[in-house]
């Protein structure tokens, strides 16, 4: 059996998760919306038409924040095309995924739903098609009391208490040739930058997430990042980041490795954000906000991504997850959770069938993607302080001669420091490991619960027909042997561990 050590210190932290860490993102795209978590006439729906199957498996995640419109969407936007009368919301020909958009749903039905399913909404304004005017319109609409021209529009339209929307992203990718508007980073700077100072102008307490790199594929990477920062550094509080993981071919070990690249993109933006800081003196740093992350790479090339006819609410982009998905995923999550001191915020994308970590039947059934458990387990259980962990594992090798270790791992002390959640993926798809925690400053009591997620088939998904195919199951045991806590983390799987914990000087006033 391998071997893998981790120390652990509760003197030595990273820092404390922000909620919106585990976030999500719904955009006008494919199913994701409509047929997604909004289909009137569905047996499950409210009388706003909300999906209660969806709403319900939304909340068993424990989403605290949904980023909206879009995604690339947003870019052609007009969000005043989503509000009032339904009946006279103007049907169009939707440019970024060629689609028919009814505009049935828009900005006051995203808001109550936000309500109804406890979370943050997010919201972000156009500025591919549009500008520093209509952002600051969009939000006098949402966030103003009343007694203005846009916020008493609202009241007409139903809705006489304010949004409140917090936080908002200054357009998407805009560095993108797909993007509907794309700039280059002076010009998408020096317009996220006006619209910035109009927006918080009108309200000073939102935050401003400006846009980075679409990927760090980009041939304008790091660089886009600092002339944008550059423009907009006294404005904004952050830069968003886009990580999508793809497997190329068979090569399972290399798309292990992509959830590492996670940390290094984190890396490479604290230092340009940072260095950004240095040249002004300035001890403000820029937050990352992680807007959009996932698997993605079967229905992303051109030829699968749109479908002919212009139709509403096509079937794209839903892709069906495996096991092996699920521990690339959970690896790049525990990296997100490790990065907590800078990643102030983060998005799946997407919620529900867009890549979703929900599927859904148009009139039908809803269930849980593989990937979906990884994300429930975080949030329910990863809320809290980050320890520093030191972790010693074996290693596998890339394809490029790479070496990446075995086990990503998070630890973090929970409920004001009486427990301890260790999450794990075994990226050995051979044997498991025998793991032995090296504690110092602190007692884990008793193990309270421990789960796993593995299947003896890394392609296994779930279907409507077979919904629960690969979910987390009770164990695996962990026990004191020689004086510490060893645990067995079986081949190829995703576990949680969580001990009722307890600092070493306590323990010792209290016996
Ligand atoms: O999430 C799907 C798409 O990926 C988003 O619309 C876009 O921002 C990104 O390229």
């Amino acid at each position: 059996m391998a071997k893998a050590t981790i120390i652990l210190d509760p003197a030595f932290v990273v820092g404390k998760t922000d909620p919106r860490l585990f976030g999500s993102f719904v955009e006008h795209l494919g199913r994701c919306v409509y047929g997604g978590i909004f289909e009137p006439g569905h047996p499950t729906a409210d009388t706003e038409g909300f999906r209660q199957d969806v709403m319900e498996l939304v909340r068993e995640l424990g989403v605290t924040v949904v980023r909206y419109p879009g995604g690339n969407f947003v870019s052609g936007y007009n969000w005043e095309d989503g509000v009032g009368p339904v009946d006279q919301r103007p049907r169009r020909r939707e440019l970024a995924w060629f689609s028919t958009e009814t505009n049935a749903f828009g900005t006051n039905e995203f808001m109550s739903w936000c309500a109804k399913a406890r979370l943050e909404p997010m919201m972000a304004v156009n500025l591919g098609t549009r500008g520093a005017d209509e952002a600051r319109e969009l939000l006098e609409y949402c966030n103003v009391e009343g007694g203005t021209a846009l916020s008493d529009l609202r009241h007409q339209h139903g809705h006489p208490s304010p949004h409140g929307v917090k936080l908002w992203c200054l357009g998407n990718e805009m560095d993108a040739p797909w993007q509907i508007g794309a700039k280059t980073a002076v010009e998408y700077g020096t317009l996220a930058r006006e619209s910035a100072k109009l927006m918080r102008w009108l309200q000073p307490d939102i935050e401003l997430v400006a846009c980075g790199s679409s990927s760090r594929s980009m041939a304008t990477f790091a660089e886009w990042e600092r002339v944008v920062l550059e423009e907009t550094f006294d404005v904004v509080e952050y830069i968003s980041l886009h990580g999508y993981f793809s497997k190329h071919g068979d090569k399972s070990r290399d798309f292990m490795a992509e959830a590492d690249l996670v940390g290094r993109y984190i890396d490479e933006i604290v230092a340009v954000a940072d260095g950004v800081a240095a040249r002004r003196r300035s001890s403000k740093r820029i937050m990352l906000s992680f807007d959009e992350w996932n698997v993605w790479y079967r229905t992303r090339d051109r030829a699968t991504r749109t479908k002919p006819g212009w139709p509403e609410a096509p079937a794209i982009l839903e892709e069906l997850f495996t096991m092996e998905d699920a521990l690339v995923f959970g690896a790049a999550l525990l990296t997100l959770i490790n990065r907590c001191d800078r990643v102030k915020a983060a998005c799946v994308a997407q919620l529900v069938n867009v890549i979703g970590l929900i599927m859904t039947e148009t009139g039908g059934r809803a269930w849980r993607q593989p990937i979906f458990y990884p994300f429930k387990h975080a949030s329910d259980w990863a809320q809290g302080t980050v320890l520093d962990m030191r972790l010693t594992c074996g290693t596998f090798t890339a394809s490029n001669g790479d070496q990446f270790p075995d086990i990503v791992s998070a630890a973090v002390l929970a409920d004001g420091g009486k427990s301890l959640s260790l999450f794990c993926v075994n990226r050995n798809f051979d044997q498991p490991i025998d793991l032995v925690l090296s504690l110092r400053g602190m007692e884990l009591r008793k193990l309270l619960e421990s789960r796993v997620m593995r299947s003896e088939d890394l392609n296994a998904t779930n279907t409507a027909d077979d919904p629960e195919r690969v979910k987390p199951v009770r164990g695996p045991n962990a026990a004191i042997r020689d004086g510490a806590w060893q645990l067995t983390i079986p081949p190829a799987s995703w576990s949680v561990f969580r001990f009722s914990s307890l600092p070493r000087s306590a323990e010792a006033s209290s016996t």
